[in-house]
């Protein structure tokens, strides 16, 4: 798609973020069609990408917003989420972030502690407010991904773990500000392993069942997001299987009636819509290999040199013969690399290179480390 537009790019200040709208409207279709068919809940996980005409997709195809922080909160209700459709997660919320959340009077606060719930209740006290929460869960559940970004295991710091839950519930009988509606869950991130959210719904399943017997009536079950996307061949499904994704949680998940059933999607939603594009700005020959040096680094995106991550990468401007490149960035540390030994056809100074599948937790997660320009973003 890129190629096809190598002038329009030539033109832009490199590198820049690319992203392509349509695919991202294709994507949210079918994720909304998909989810719509059982009734299904989506609320974009903004940490992935947060920004404006990403988020004015989102809301225009109907989903919530999924926030880890006061400014996310912030930045979802400015740009025109309704505060009903907003959740609140995260193990640390400040008081000034509770604060806000409870002016606006957001939908659910996934509290993820007892520690944090008797804060909450205070709060909420003192503004003479009731917070709707879905207590989260550790449930114990091997997301099969990077350490880095599994959330799911009792060694993590998220969630309430099961043994904890009976002390909880005697807690929340002594906070009156805090009315119970929900429980929540998120394993993980990048799970292309669909076996493991059938083991989730299993889980869920049976905490459903321990607050049934007693006699606690669960209006929502919100199970988070993780479904990953292809890095590797991006072009050969740049669009998720929602279809097989929620139609899994439709089979597995043990749904009662009235009860609503929310997810939590970032990734698969905008992985695919964005590409880092960066100029070449030298070759330099190494022992073993060659390197083509970028005008782009870890500090635009990280992925790589923070989870050892693959993005599938482009020369957008050369098709010579391949050539075997280890292609890095200018910034002052080795791990700034995009990727080794790869082939790319011969590559020349000036020539643009796509980084693809960087939509999701690219722009979002750069630095101004060695005091870098932030990179501009293009909707195509
Ligand atoms: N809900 C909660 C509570 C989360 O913590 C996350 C992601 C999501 C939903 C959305 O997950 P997704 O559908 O995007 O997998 N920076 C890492 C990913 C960190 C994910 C953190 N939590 C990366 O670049 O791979």
């Amino acid at each position: 798609m890129l190629k096809n537009r190598i002038q329009e790019l030539q033109q832009q200040v490199t590198p820049f973020y690319a992203y392509d709208l349509n695919l991202l409207r294709q994507t949210l279709q079918s994720a909304a069609s998909e989810a719509g068919k059982y009734n299904f809940h989506v609320h974009y996980a903004l940490k992935a990408n947060a920004n404006s005409p990403i988020l004015s997709e989102m809301k225009n195809v109907g989903f919530g917003a999924d926030c880890v922080s006061g400014n996310e909160v912030k930045c979802a209700i400015e740009n025109g989420f309704k505060p009903q459709d907003v959740v609140f997660a995260g193990v640390g919320k400040s008081d000034t972030e509770i604060n806000y959340a409870l002016d606006q009077d957001i939908f659910c606060f996934n509290c993820e502690s007892s520690h944090e719930l008797e804060v909450l209740n205070e709060l909420a006290t003192a503004k003479g407010k009731t917070a709707r929460v879905a207590l989260r869960i550790n449930p114990n559940v091997n997301a099969n991904t990077h350490k880095y970004i599994t959330t799911g295991l009792e060694e993590n710091k998220f969630g309430i773990n099961a043994w904890e839950l009976e002390g909880v519930l005697d807690l929340l009988d002594t906070l009156p500000n805090i009315s119970l509606i929900g429980i929540h869950f998120h394993i993980g991130s990048q799970i292309t392993d669909l076996s493991v959210f059938k083991n989730l719904c299993t889980r869920v399943n049976e905490f459903q069942e321990w607050f049934v017997a007693r006699n606690i009536t669960l209006e929502h079950l919100n199970v988070g997001g993780g479904l990953g996307v292809d890095y590797y061949t991006p072009d050969e499904n740049l669009i998720p299987d929602f279809e097989a994704y929620f139609g899994l949680f439709n089979q597995f998940l043990e749904v009662r009636p009235g009860q609503q059933v929310h997810f939590e999607l970032g990734r698969a939603l905008v992985a695919q819509c964005g590409t880092l594009v960066s100029k070449v700005l030298y070759i330099k020959k190494g022992i073993t290999t060659n390197f083509a040096i970028l005008d782009a680094g870890m500090t635009e995106l990280i992925r790589p040199a923070l989870y050892q991550s693959y993005h599938k990468i482009e020369n957008l401007t050369s098709d010579k013969p391949e050539v075997r490149y280890d292609v890095v960035g200018p910034i002052c540390e080795s791990s700034d690399c995009f990727g080794k030994a790869v082939m790319l056809p011969e590559t020349n100074r000036g020539d643009l290179v796509a980084i693809r599948t960087a939509g999701a937790y690219g722009e979002v997660m750069a630095s101004a480390y060695n005091l870098r320009d932030k990179a501009a973003a293009i909707y195509l």
